[in-house]
Formats: C-alpha cells, structure tokens, sequence
C-alpha cells in the first residue's frame, strides 16, 4: 500500500485547522487589510521548476531536468497530462483505497529567502488547494503530506528554515485515496491550483480565532484581546455596537475586528447577523424570512481550469449581483478563502459545502443503485470517518467567521451513511449558529439532523406537496433549472412558487457557468480529450457562458430573481416588494405607457413599499387611443443607477383588423407551377408542391426556394431527451422522425380567388401526424394572406415547433421586428425581454452555444420586416445563417458552416425550452401541443424595411 493510499497517513504534521486570517506586523496595516502590506506574509505564487511524471515511481533523487510552471495552475493547462471529463463514473476503478499503479506526479520547487528577523519567528507555509495529495520539502527534508483538494494545509516549517536561501519542493500525485471523495462533476485537474503562502508568526501565536457577531454584540472566544472599528473609527466599548447595523446579503454592513497580542495584527470583517428557522419553517437572517436566489457556483476557467484568480472571482459575484442572485451554493467543495470575503462585502449569501463527493459509487457494479448505510460505501465505513468528519471539519473552522454563510453542506451525491452523521455531530457540538444542510438527506427521508429538507430538479407542480410536508424544516432546492445549452426557461415559474409558500424558501440553479476547455481554439468538453469514460457537453450547463459571457438564460434568472412582482387588472397596477431588506423607496419606478412602439405617457414615482408589502396604484389610462395596430402595453421598471427590474404589461387597446380583400388571380401555368403577375411583382407558385417558391418585385429576386411548413428545430441541450421522440438518431423505432419530414399534398386548387391546398406531414417510416388545409390569397397590391388550418394526431407527441421556413438571398440579412426583443426568447424563456420595436441582423441572432443547438427565437411577434418582404399577425420568428439540420449535426461551434441562403422561420408555435437536460419534462403549457392549429398572416411585399 502506498501511503497516499492509506488513510491513516495521508495527513501528516498538518498544522490543526483554524480560522483562516493573515497576521499583519501594525494595526493601521491591518485595518487597511492590503495583505500584501504585513511583514508577516509572503506570497510564492509565481514561477516554480516542475518536473512531470508519468509514474510517481519514476521521480528521482534528484532531478536535473526542470522546466517551469506557474504556480497556482492546474498542469493541464500548461500543457501536463490532458484535462479529463467525467461526471458520475470514476476515472479509475472503483477500488477505495487502491487508485492505479501508474499515478502521475507533478513536483514543483522554488527557492525563496529567509531573512534574520524572518528566522527568528515561526514559519508556517500555507497551502490553499492542491490537487490531489501531496508531500511538502523543505532544504530536501520531509515537512509533512496533505489532501482534500479544496482545502486548506498549513505546515509549521519553522525548524527547516535557514537565514538566508531556502529551497521548498512539493511532490504532487494525480490521485490518492482522496479522490474518491472527490467525484465531482467536473474537469478533473492537478497540481497546486490555488495561493500558496509562507506566514512569520510569533514565537506564541494566536492559533484559531472565533467570533461571535450576534445583531446586539461582537465577541471574541477565550482571552483574546480585541478592538471593534466602524468605518475607521474604533468603538468605544468594544463589543458592545450601539445602533448596530446589522448584515444581510441587500445591505451588507461589516465592522472591522482586531484581534491582537500586540506582536501579531489580525483583522477580520464582521458582520452582525443572526439565522434562526421558524416554527413555520422560513428562513430567517434577522428575523426577517428571506428566499434564496441561488446558484451554484464550481470554480471554473476555460483556460486555468479550477484556477480563479481573485479578479476572476470578484468579477463572478459583480456580475451574479447585477443578475439578481443573492445566494451561492460551493458546489461541491469549498472555495479559496477570498471567495467568502467577497461574499461578505458584497452581499452573497453562501451555502458552504465541503470537498465530498462519491457519486461514482451509485456505478461501481454497473448500472445505478445508491445504497444507504451499506458497509461498501465510504460513508458508512468505519475507516473513513475521520476523512469525512475532518474535510468537514477543514471547511467549518477556516470559514466560520464568514457572515456570508448560512449553511454548512456535507457535500454532494454521496449517498448516506454513519459518517455523515459524525459530520452533522461535529457541527452540531461547535454551536456556530449555522444550520446543517446534505441533499442526501432525502435519501433517508431527511429522519437525520440536518436543519434543512433538500432535493434536486423537482418539478414545478410538485413543489406545492414539498411545502405541504409536516415538518416544520424548510425546503431547499439545492439544484434545479438546469441552464445547460439555451436556457433555463423555467426559473420563474419555479420562483413563482416559492413565493407562495413560507417554507418554500428558494434554491439555488444548476449551475454558474459552462465548463470547457480550449483545444486548438474551440471550446471542447468530455470526449474530446480522449477520455475513458466521458459525459460528452453535460459540463457545459452554465447560466454564464465560460467566458462569462450573458446569454437569454443568464437574463432570464434576472428577471426571475428581481425585486418586484407587479399585476395589472384593469387599471389598477399592484406593486409587489419581493426584497427582504430593502424599501423600494430606495429606487425609481418608472412607468411608461407604449402604444405601437411610440412613447404615449411617463410616469417616475418614487413608492414607499416595505419588503414583503404591496401597494396598489390605480393608473390614468385616458391616453390610450380606441384602437392601435401592434399594441399597447405599460413598461414597468425599477431604477437606481441603473435599470434593476422590469416587467411589461399589455394594455387592453382593440388592435384594428386590417382589411384584407383578395383579388382574382391572373396566372399562367404549366403542368407544375402558376405563374401569378402583378404591376411591380411576380410570383411562382408551385402546384406540385403546395407553396410559393418565387417572389420577384421590381426586378429583386426575395425569395427563390419553395416555402416549407416544417416542425423542426435542432435539439437544444435541454431537448436532449424529448429528441429521442422528435427524430431518429440512435434508433430509428422510438420517434416521429420529425427530422424527416414528408410533405404530401393531396390536392392543390387553384379557385377563382384563392388557392387552396390540401396536405398532409409525416417522417419517415410514420403514418401522417398532422393533415392540413393552406389556404394562399393575393390583393391587388400583392400581399398575400397565407391561412393554415391543421389538425394533429391525438398520440403525437408535442412538436418542436410548427411554421413556414423561407430562405431567402443572404444580402436581406438584417432585419426589423415588432415582437419580443432583442435577446432570443421563447414561451417560458421570455420574462427578460419586452415586445418593442427592434432591428438586427442573422449575424446577431446567433448564439454561440458550446455544442450548437436551436437558437435565436422571437415570440409574440406582429411584424418582421426583411428582405423586402413584411410579415404581419401574430406569430414567432427565428432568422439564422445556418440551417436547422446544420445546427443538429454540428457537435462543436467550428463546424458550423453557414448557408448560402438568410434562413427565416415565421411560426405559429414553438416549443418552449425548459430545463429537462437534467431537470423535469417540459411544463405542459409551454409545448406545441394543440390538436387543431388555424393560424393566419400576410406577406407583404411593397411596405418598406
Ligand atoms: C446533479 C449534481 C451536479 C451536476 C448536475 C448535472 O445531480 O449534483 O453536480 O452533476 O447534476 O449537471
Ligand atoms: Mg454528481
């Protein structure tokens, strides 16, 4: 056995677990609180010799050939190795504590100086991640060993050091017996990917640090003597705050402690807060019920792997603040410990988990079975526990001072043993004031200690019998909306429920942003480094791209996690404070009546709206004309420095008919087409077919393919499922092959004003679904009315979509619209756009999802004006340069190949998006699912655009 395979060595002369806190050599650099600043801390990031190994056996005495590398780094992204992606299934065999004989290893060293002040105090070397065991040397003499990815190693290396020249040399393996405990969803990366640190300390340190901020006092455990600042200024009474300001994720107030032993500085931002669960099972910082508008948040970079730089984070909370989100969960290992300084300054609330996950054992025998309190698994087994109660333990003491946290997670996917009791003990006997959360709880039913009830991708409609529950624990979606691809499309319709109950108290989506990795410039993910065992693009599921990049999603959880909920009935518009904390009168509400598209009346007001209350204004109305043509609607928005909500409402305005009075076809014919002649146009129709398949006006070719009715849409990610009923891919028993689609056309009159075309759809191998009557009129300015009336087989499953697709020349590319804009949107992806007047191009329709899918949709739409052609009725549309086969077959962005041709979509319907990547089916409402279809619009061919 090797001793990174024996749990009882695999630790060795670590320095026990405290707060986590950098000692500074004078107050006023403490309050300052630039680390950089204390005479006390040395940073070794930087570049380091590496060696890399194949085999760890391999590793000599002395190596004389060193190249370089940055530390902190993942070595597979400085060109070591290859990342590896996998999700469930272990990369290795299941064969705890044994991991593979060839274990490749990464050894790193540097040289720093000691100077004689240095030497005289104890050193410490701190290591904030390495991936994933690893043996530290100091001057070649063994300091001690280390693992648990994500966590913290301090080492005393006080009696290594010299005055003068030093050198460290850290030997890093790929695997240990702690990566089972580390079968996390992701990239599997190495090497030491986060700071590393050397620290003076006293010769009598202060060791661990705890503090007690209640919302009436501060207080430092033990003897300790310390000081309370506010704002710079020390308080008088220490301890004591008068008129405390207390901490909450909308207004984060913090204090500033000193704890001090006149030789060591040591600061930490305080902030007064106190969590309590009430009887009725709210969630309350405070004593005011919150909900939780989370996320999960994996540390994620499409070049540095698990390395995020302290910008890289900060940029991270920025933007899911600018989102609306107020709450991270660690998925699933905690973060490096700026992360949780930034949470506290800012505002997050944070479910802190610990580096656990054994999900790989649920496949261990083939198939899938998660066994609760079974001997086989490392949860339950008697030599694991102190692995599992210390990795809890490592996360509890470094973060405890954090007012940012209000959960402690055991960890993810593990499913449930005596250890995780020990771990919920553990946390019980250290009485932070913290709740316990374990989504494997619910394995066992939750009949276990934890504070919270959790689950992952529930559906919607059952959360109300969640809420129902006797058992006065609050309900946490610990994952849900998975926003894999385009999406989520169903964030607010989970939101809406929250809202409704008190124990309902919010969640947190899956995930933060897509995990990829650059290979010759494209965005890859599982399979395109040669994996053993892979799970394909299921790491790209961010609600951010990789690049951090805003998509519909990203816009969409915005609009779902904003701070007002506003109704209109009538005229009376009630306005909804969803904040916890916060008095709207703290914003601007502007209201703005639009009547086809112009700006008929603006109102700012400033409401005095406590959180959690309402108010109800009843609006003058009197400008809104008998009649418009596209609509009227009040825009709704709440503004601070900037725009932080919005919610359009339509207006009750009749929209005028327009008339439309066919005319008597004049046509010519042969034996498949007519050929209909107007003043300035000519038109081919093509009787074979059932369509249209030339538009000439003023000598411009607008359209010079046939016009197909087709039910296509290339799979987003979250269709990855319903595809299998859509379309033949693997087997060719289970679907409609809607991908291969028949027209039929029964009949095809050509009648005095009108045409009139009798048809029917089927794929491949398939009776019809969908047997249909079009009906073509043209007036005398040569628009033309196009009427589909269908009905749908009863069994059919529901439709991607169901509408005309046109292509027409690449030169009509841009675009105008009247619809919902300007990002993409779909029928439950939608709450983030308003109906307005837009204009765009083909070009900036695309999104560049990491593996291609169906994008770019606008829905409630009267009018799209492109290529000289004006479409007008109540539709959605989609305008692409690439086709929706391309975009199904396509597996990477690079693939794509445009089409000669603008691709226009005018639909009657399209499916909505969902989350059913990993989360429940489509919710009914938002599935092309009607058996019978009448849908009417024009072309027209002379309106300007
Ligand atoms: C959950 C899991 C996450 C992630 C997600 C799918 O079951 O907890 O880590 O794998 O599924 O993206
Ligand atoms: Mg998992």
């Amino acid at each position: 056995m090797r001793k990174y395979e024996n749990l009882t060595k695999v630790r060795e002369n670590l320095s026990p677990q405290r707060a986590y806190y950098i000692p500074y050599d004078t107050a006023e650099k403490a309050l300052k609180g630039d680390k950089n600043s204390s005479k006390y801390y040395k940073l070794l990031n930087g570049e380091w010799g590496f060696a890399y190994f194949e085999r760890d056996i391999d590793v000599p005495e002395k190596i004389t050939d060193w190249g370089k590398i940055t530390v902190p780094s993942c070595w597979q992204s400085k060109g070591y190795d290859t990342p590896y992606y996998t999700n469930v299934n272990y990369p290795y065999p299941v064969n705890a504590p044994f991991v593979p004989d060839d274990n490749p290893c990464g050894v790193y060293a540097r040289e720093f100086t000691v100077s004689k002040e240095e030497k005289k105090r104890n050193g410490f070397i701190v290591f904030e991640g390495v991936s994933s065991y690893f043996e530290v040397f100091i001057n070649g003499k063994y300091v001690g060993s280390s693992e648990g990815s994500h966590l913290q190693s301090e080492f005393n290396i006080a009696k290594f050091l010299v005055e003068g020249e030093n050198t460290i040399t850290v030997k890093v393996v790929k695997w240990s017996a702690g990566s089972y405990l580390e079968d996390q969803d992701f990239f599997r990366f190495n090497g030491i990917f986060r700071d590393v640190y050397l620290l003076y300390r006293a010769k009598n340190n202060i060791g661990d640090i705890e503090i007690t901020a209640t919302t009436k006092e501060i207080t430092v455990k033990g003897n300790l003597e310390f000081d309370v600042y506010d704002n710079g200024e020390k308080l008088e009474e220490k301890g004591k705050v008068k008129n405390p300001i207390l901490w909450n994720a909308e207004k984060p107030y913090l204090y500033t402690v000193i704890v001090s032993n006149k030789d060591e500085f040591i600061p930490f931002k305080v902030g007064m807060r106190e969590i309590e669960i009430s009887d009725k099972g709210e969630f309350k910082i405070n004593q005011k019920p919150i909900k939780l508008r989370g996320v999960n948040h994996h540390d994620t970079h499409p070049t540095k792997g698990w390395y995020l730089s302290d910008e890289d984070l900060e940029k991270d909370i920025k933007l899911m603040k600018y989102l609306n989100i107020n709450c991270v969960r660690t998925s699933h290992y905690p973060k490096t410990p700026k992360f949780y300084e930034l949470c506290d300054e800012l505002g997050i609330y944070v479910v802190d988990e610990t580096d656990i996950e054994i999900h790989g054992y649920c496949t261990r025998n083939s198939g899938w079975q998660y066994q609760m309190y079974n001997e086989e698994w490392p949860c339950q087994n008697a030599e694991w526990k102190d692995e599992f109660v210390s990795r809890c333990e490592r996360m509890v003491e470094r973060d405890k001072n954090h007012p940012c946290i209000i959960m402690w997670s055991l960890g993810n996917e593990s499913g449930y043993g005596a250890n995780h009791d020990a771990m919920i003990e553990y946390i019980r006997s250290r009485k932070l004031g913290v709740p316990v959360h374990f989504e494997g709880a619910n394995l066992i039913e939750d009949k276990c200690d934890v504070d919270i009830r959790s689950k992952m991708y529930v559906d919607v409609s059952s959360l109300k019998d969640h809420a129902a529950v006797k058992d006065n624990r609050p309900f946490f979606l610990c994952e849900f909306s998975h926003s894999m691809g385009n999406g989520p499309g169903d964030v607010y319709d989970y939101f809406e429920e929250f809202y409704k109950y008190d124990n309902l108290i919010g969640g947190c989506i899956w995930e933060w942003a897509d995990h990829t990795a650059i290979k010759n410039g494209v965005q890859c993910y599982g399979g395109d480094f040669g994996e053993q065992t892979d799970d394909g693009n299921f790491c790209a599921d961010g609600m951010v791209f990789a690049n951090r990049e805003l998509k519909a999603g990203s816009m969409e959880v915005r609009a779902a996690y904003q701070g007002i909920n506003t109704t209109l009935i009538g005229d009376v518009l009630t306005i909804y404070n969803r904040f916890d904390f916060t008095n709207l009168k703290e914003y601007t509400l502007n209201l703005e009546v639009v009547v086809d598209g112009k700006l008929v009346k603006k109102e700012e007001h400033i409401f005095d709206i406590a959180p959690h209350e309402s108010l109800s204004y009843t609006l003058d109305l009197s400008c809104l004309p008998k009649e418009c043509s596209l609509g009227a609607f009040l825009n709704v928005s709440l503004v601070g420095t900037s725009e932080i909500a919005m919610v359009q409402h339509v207006l009750e305005a009749e929209r005028a008919k327009e008339e439309f009075i066919p005319e008597k076809l004049v046509y010519e014919k042969d034996n498949e087409k007519i050929y209909i002649k107007g003043e300035n146009y000519s038109y081919t129709f093509n009787t074979h077919y059932g369509n249209f398949e030339k538009i000439v006006v003023d000598d411009k070719v607008l359209l010079d393919e046939l016009i197909k009715l087709t039910v296509w849409r290339a799979p987003t990610d979250n269709d990855r499922r319903i595809k299998f009923k859509w379309g033949i891919f693997e087997d060719n028993l289970s679907a409609q092959n809607f991908n291969m689609l028949f027209s039929k056309v029964y009949s095809c009159d050509v009648l005095e004003k009108e045409i009139v075309v009798v048809g029917s759809l089927a794929g491949v191998a398939r009776s019809p679904f969908m047997k249909q009557t079009l009906t073509f009129k043209i007036d005398k300015n040569g628009k033309i009315l196009v009427n589909l009336k269908a009905t749908i087989g009863e069994d059919i499953v529901y439709l991607p979509r169901l509408g005309f697709e046109f292509k027409i020349p690449k030169t009509a590319e841009s675009f105008s619209y009247f619809g919902r804009g300007e990002m993409e949107n779909y029928l439950d992806l939608c709450h983030h756009t308003k109906v307005g007047y837009y204009s765009s191009t083909a070009k900036k329709e695309y999104v560049p999802y990491i593996m291609p899918q169906e994008h770019g949709n606008h829905s409630s739409v009267r009018e799209l004006k492109i290529g000289g052609l004006t479409f007008k009725g109540d539709f959605e549309f989609n305008v692409s340069n690439f086709t929706s086969e391309m975009l199904t077959h396509a597996m990477h962005t690079n693939e794509l190949i445009e089409d000669k041709n603008t691709i226009v979509r005018v639909d009657y319907k399209v499916s909505g998006i969902g989350s059913n990547s990993c989360g429940p089916e489509l919710i009914n409402e938002y599935r092309v699912n009607e058996k019978t279809v009448d849908f009417e619009f024009t072309i027209d061919v002379n309106g300007k655009n």
